[in-house]
């Protein structure tokens, strides 16, 4: 029995089946590489989903963690440490955002910003407002598995089982401005948003969605909260993605103060500290005078170390500018990713914006028989909304990378072309 059957028979008897793994066991890492326990390495283009921003085996990461892990990994939120305020100080100079929440994990996060909503409508009812308590979502969003999230979160399949879910949540129909409208009211104290919807099938909002969204919570008060979680953090070569909305000729009010569609509150988390899990939600002053002394907390979020890491990602990024390089690598991936579609009609759409990626296909079946042979090519992606080739690599692949995986993509498609060709016609002799 291989190491990798022991731990497949063990897992099948020891964990909740909950994750359909692939078969493989990996133990390393380099670069952009991750590597299996024969040695063999993978070309990652998934990063762990939108994770490891900086690759795997980074010296920036290994270090902050060697560093702090010497000097303090947990405190509690008790006490102060040094991290949080200095992490939060670069957070808000990089979301225009004021204020900051700590937590561990992306759903974390975002029960904290729905919290947060539910809290702030309180407080401007008491104040006189005429604001309810519904959500406004989005069809194809994507939050999160605790209940909240799961709330707002669109495909029924995650939502049923759990029954009943929280309630006061509607959905609107993708981009569609009339629904948004119809549906507004002041019975809602939150649009809920992904710029750029991941798990969805990397589809960003429209320019004209996106605006009359913030323009309606506007309107009564209601806050529009962005879910960056998986967007965010410099993945499309912005440190957020609503960061692309811009609003030509607008006043540098609050809701344009840095000549974008700026939201009330966003959340953060998947490369937010390069691995090590760390949720942030981000708001404005208005909207923080909602939360005091104990109405939420953690014990782990906002760590020590997880803070320690995170400061030395951003300013890595930074440094290296690591926007500038996933805006360009991002665009040639695009453009080649676009003339691959020329030439096979089974690509119907390629989109994204810097190293957030797709190339949505005809069929389902045909999407995950390019991740498995992907897989056997030694390259590392994922199929998301059933047809969308899902492309989240690192902040540091090369153009060469890209060659590799759009050279094995090219094969991928002849090859399934030539054999459905050779078919014979359904219906036929
Ligand atoms: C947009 C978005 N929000 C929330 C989440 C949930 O994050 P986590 O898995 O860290 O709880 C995800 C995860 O894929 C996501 O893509």
């Amino acid at each position: 029995m291989t190491k990798l059957d022991q731990i497949k028979a063990a897992e099948s008897q020891l964990l909740l089946s909950t994750y359909e793994r692939n078969p493989i066991l990996f133990v390393g890492g380099e670069g952009v590489h991750i590597i299996d326990e024969n040695g063999t390495r993978y070309l990652d283009l998934l990063s762990g989903i939108g994770v490891n921003a900086l690759g795997y085996g980074s010296p920036v990461i290994e270090q902050a963690i060697a560093r702090q892990s010497r000097a303090l990994i947990h405190t509690s939120n008790l006490y102060y440490h040094e991290g949080q305020a200095e992490l939060a100080l670069r957070l808000t100079e990089r979301t225009g955002l004021d204020r900051c929440f700590f937590a561990n994990t992306g759903t974390e996060a975002w029960e904290g910003a729905l919290k947060l909503a539910r809290a702030y409508a309180g407080l401007r009812r008491s104040e006189g407002a005429n604001l309810g308590t519904k959500f406004l979502a989005l069809e194809h969003s994507f939050h999160g598995r605790t209940f909240g999230s799961v709330s707002t979160t669109h495909k029924a399949k995650y939502r049923e089982p759990f029954a009943p879910v929280v309630p006061g949540v509607e959905f609107v129909r993708f981009n569609d401005v009339a629904d948004l409208r119809a549906k507004f009211s002041n019975d809602v104290c939150a649009i809920l948003v992904e710029s750029i919807q991941g798990e969805g099938g990397i589809r960003p909002l429209s320019q004209e969605f996106f605006a009359e969204a913030r323009a309606l919570s506007s309107s009564t008060g209601a806050l529009l909260i962005a879910d960056e979680i998986q967007a965010g953090m410099g993945r499309t070569g912005k440190w957020c993605a609503y960061q692309h909305y811009g609003i030509p000729g607008a006043p540098a009010d609050r809701s344009s103060s840095g000549g974008w569609i700026q939201p009330d509150v966003t959340t953060l988390a998947k490369p937010l500290a390069g691995g090590i899990p760390l949720g942030a939600v981000l708001c404005t002053e208005e909207a923080a005078r909602a939360i005091h002394a104990g109405m939420h907390g953690t014990t782990f979020g906002g760590g020590p170390l997880a803070c320690a890491v995170a400061i030395a990602v951003i300013d890595h990024i930074e440094q290296q500018n690591l926007l500038q390089h996933a805006t360009e690598v991002g665009g040639y991936f695009l453009e080649r990713l676009r003339n691959l579609a020329a030439r096979h009609d089974s690509i119907v759409d390629v989109r994204g914006k810097g190293l957030m990626i797709a190339a949505e296909l005809d069929s389902a079946e045909l999407a995950k028989l390019t991740v498995a042979e992907m897989l056997n090519r030694r390259i590392l992606i994922n199929c998301t909304s059933d047809t969308v080739l899902r492309f989240l690599p690192p902040y540091i692949l090369e153009r060469t990378h890209v060659d590799e995986a759009i050279d094995a993509l090219d094969v991928i498609f002849t090859q399934h072309a030539v054999a459905h060709n050779a078919l014979p016609a359904a219906g036929g002799q």
